[in-house]
C-alpha cells in the first residue's frame, strides 16, 4: 500500500471515530524534519508482507512494577561478555551500526535466560528497521505474529502504527523498532519484571548502537520500563523525559487504540506534539 493512500485510509478511519480535528493541509515530507534528513537515510528495506490482522488479549496494558535484576547466574554470563565487548566499541556510521546491531541480534538468538519464552518462542524478535535512525519505538513484546515473523509490529497493531507513522509523514523504514522483551510471553500475557531485567541489556545495547535523538515508548509497559517509571501512560505521555542522550515520548500502544477507539483523538494529539519537536506542524 502507497503511503498516501495508507494515510487516506488512516484519516478516513480517525474522521469515522469521531476525530474532527485531523489536518487539512498536505503533510509536510519527512525531509522538512530539522538535521539529518529522515527520508535520505533510508537504509532498510520493505518491511516483511504483513499477516491477517489478530487482536491481542485485554490483559496487556495492565501496569506492572519496576525491574528486578536478574540473579546472576540466570545471566549467561558467555552473552555478557559478547555484549560487553561489543558495547565498547564506538559506533558512528550507519554500516558500523548495522554490523553492531547484527552481531547483538545473533548473541540474542542463543538467549535462554528466560527460561519458558525460550522454551516457548519460535524465534527471537531482535529489532528492525534503520540503524542510523534518529527516531526509535518501543514496544512492549513480540506477539504470535511477530513470533512467527521475526519482526516487531507486524499483526494488527503494527498494521495501525503504519497508518500513525504514514499520517506523521514518516516512513517505517527510517524508524528503528523493537521492543521491551525479544521474546513472545506466552498467551501475550505482559511481561513479567525478571523478563524485562534479563533483556534490558539488549534493549540498552540497541540504544547505545542506534543512538536514537527521540523514542517513543508505545504504551504503559514500554514507558515503564525503559524509564523505571511506576505512573501509567496516561500520566507519563504531553511531555518529553529523558533517557541518556534521547528525548522520550511516551503515548497508548496501538493495541490499546485497537480496543478504544476513543484514545485514537490522544495518541493524534501525541503525534503532532513529537513532529512539532521535529520541526513539523501537523495542524
Ligand atoms: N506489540 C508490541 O508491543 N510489540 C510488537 O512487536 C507487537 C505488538
Amino acid at each position: 500500500m502507497t503511503d498516501s493512500r495508507a494515510l487516506r485510509q488512516f484519516l478516513k478511519m480517525m474522521t469515522a471515530s469521531g476525530i474532527s480535528h485531523l489536518p487539512t493541509v498536505t503533510l509536510p515530507k519527512p525531509a522538512a524534519a530539522p538535521g539529518r534528513q529522515l527520508a535520505n537515510r533510508l537504509k532498510g528495506t520493505d518491511p516483511a508482507p504483513r499477516q491477517a490482522p489478530v487482536n491481542k488479549s485485554g490483559s496487556r496494558t495492565r501496569l506492572m512494577s519496576p525491574d528486578r535484576l536478574a540473579p546472576s547466574s540466570a545471566k549467561q554470563p558467555e552473552i555478557m561478555e559478547t555484549t560487553h565487548a561489543l558495547l565498547k566499541q564506538t559506533f558512528h556510521t550507519a554500516e558500523q551500526k548495522a554490523e553492531g546491531l547484527s552481531t547483538l541480534a545473533e548473541a540474542v538468538t542463543a538467549c535462554r535466560r528466560c527460561t519458558e519464552l525460550a522454551d516457548t518462542r519460535r524465534q527471537t524478535v531482535f529489532g528492525v528497521g534503520n540503524a542510523d535512525a534518529e527516531i526509535m519505538f518501543i514496544g512492549e513484546a513480540p506477539g504470535a505474529d511477530e513470533d512467527r515473523q521475526g519482526e516487531p509490529f507486524v499483526g494488527a497493531a503494527g498494521i495501525l502504527m503504519d497508518k500513525i507513522i504514514a499520517a506523521c509523514g514518516l516512513k517505517r523504514e527510517e524508524i528503528y523498532i523493537c521492543n521491551i522483551l525479544r521474546c513472545r510471553p506466552p498467551g501475550n500475557r505482559n511481561p513479567h519484571p525478571q523478563e524485562a531485567a534479563n533483556c534490558r541489556e539488549f534493549l540498552e545495547g540497541q540504544i547505545r548502537i542506534v543512538a536514537p535523538k527521540f523514542i517513543i515508548c508505545w504504551g504503559t509497559v514500554a514507558a515503564q520500563n525503559l524509564l523505571r517509571e511506576t505512573r501509567p501512560v496516561g500520566r507519563l505521555r504531553g511531555q518529553f523525559l529523558q533517557h541518556g542522550d534521547a528525548k522520550v515520548m511516551c503515548t497508548y500502544h496501538p493495541s490499546y487504540l485497537l480496543r478504544n477507539e476513543s484514545a485514537k483523538k490522544l495518541v493524534w494529539e501525541d503525534m503532532k506534539f513529537f513532529m512539532k519537536k521535529l520541526g513539523v506542524d501537523l495542524g
